[in-house]
């Protein structure tokens, strides 16, 4: 047994050097101002670390916000179908004595989506809903739909409307919570993209206006009367909407105001660009005569669900309808202006 340092080898001794390195560094006691710069340097570093990701993230946080957007788009889809079509029409084109468009471009307006530089989609109007202007409602579009959804409209604003506007909110003992109505909200102005033409949509009426009472419906005559029982018969209600007449369909194009449309689509650049081997009618009479003989001559742009599809109504009238029949049928039609 000798002294301890004696048998100590080279490694050993390598080894106790960097021991008191590790020990100098562990026992090191900086000034108290050094400890404080340092403290300080540190926590400059982190927050400048900080705000680097912050930025960075911000297109991330955008992109979000627009997906979130789109899913309430997507779930406010789901809402309109079960809680507003069947007054507003599938499309938002309206529906005769139910319910005004809310597609129309002069409700929506019109918008377009316009990327950001930070990745983000907002909308950007174009043209702004005129019926906002109309009625003279001094906040948003958007607040306009989440009022009236809400709390309904608990006196009919015209006569021109068989029902009283429901109420939607759920506080207010209707079936929607106010998330739902945000989303249905979105949803609707997202037509604003697409907007329906006027020309396609039932308008409401302006204020005021719409207090005159309806016309008092002239009484049919025989010929006109029997008319309306052809147009019960011979399946038409399948597709096609006379308000107050039978079934309600929604394939075809309303016919409540067939005269009216009748005479507009003659008119119209459509028309006279897309008939096909036909000629021209020169009436709404005659239009209306060659729409049933020749569905295909001539394809209306806007049925309830979307654009019309050819070929769905009956091709087959002229052999199915007496010639009587179908006079009394035109006859009757003529009738709904
Ligand atoms: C029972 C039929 C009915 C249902 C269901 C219905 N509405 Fe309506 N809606 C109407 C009628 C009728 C009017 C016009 C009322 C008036 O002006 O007096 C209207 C008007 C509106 C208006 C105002 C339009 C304008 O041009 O001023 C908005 C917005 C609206 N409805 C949204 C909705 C939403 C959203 C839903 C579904 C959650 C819905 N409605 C469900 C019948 C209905
Ligand atoms: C199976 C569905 C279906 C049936 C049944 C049907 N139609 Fe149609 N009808 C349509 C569709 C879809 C359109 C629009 C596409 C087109 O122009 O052909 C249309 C268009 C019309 C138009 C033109 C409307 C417009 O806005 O310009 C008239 C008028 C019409 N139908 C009358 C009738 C009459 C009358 C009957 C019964 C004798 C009838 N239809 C039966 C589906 C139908």
């Amino acid at each position: 047994m000798g002294h301890p340092l004696h048998g100590e080898n080279l490694l050993q001794r390598k080894g106790k050097t960097r021991m008191s390195i590790i020990k100098k560094i562990i026992t090191f006691r900086p000034s108290f101002t050094l400890r404080i710069l340092t403290g300080l340097i540190a926590m400059l570093v982190m927050l400048s670390v900080c705000t680097v990701v912050a930025i960075s993230d911000q297109t991330g946080l955008n992109v979000r916000d627009t997906q979130f957007r789109a899913r309430a788009v997507e779930a406010g889809a789901k809402v309109y179908s079960l809680q507003c079509a069947r007054c507003h029409g599938a499309g938002g084109e309206g529906i005769e004595g139910l319910g005004p468009s809310l597609a129309a471009e002069s409700f929506v307006g019109r918008r377009e989506l316009e990327e950001r530089p930070d990745g983000s989609v907002a909308y950007r109007v174009v043209a702004p809903s005129a019926r906002m202007q109309q009625i003279g409602w001094g906040g948003t579009l958007e607040d306009y739909i989440i009022a009236v959804t809400s709390s309904g409209i608990p006196v009919r604003s015209s006569p021109v409307w068989d029902v009283n506007h429901p109420t939607f909110l759920d506080s207010l003992g209707g079936p929607l919570r106010p998330d739902q109505i945000r989303d249905v909200t979105a949803f609707i102005v997202n037509w604003s993209l697409k907007p329906l033409s006027d020309d396609q949509a039932v308008l409401p009426p302006a204020p005021g206006e719409g207090m005159a009472g309806r016309p008092t419906p002239v009484p049919l005559t025989e010929q006109q009367e029997a008319g309306k029982q052809v147009y019960l018969r011979a399946g038409c209600t399948a597709c096609h909407a006379i308000r107050g007449v039978g079934n309600q369909g929604a394939l075809g194009p309303s016919l409540s105001r067939i005269y009216t449309v009748a005479t507009e689509r003659i008119a119209s650049e459509d028309y006279k660009q897309n008939l096909r081997d036909q000629p021209p009618a020169a009436s709404p009479e005659e239009y209306i005569r060659q729409s049933i003989l020749h569905p295909n001559a001539y394809i209306v742009p806007q049925c309830p669900q979307g654009p019309c599809v050819a070929g769905l109504m009956p091709q087959n009238y002229s052999q199915t309808l007496s010639p009587e029949d179908l006079d009394k049928l035109v006859d009757y039609l003529s009738t709904l202006r």
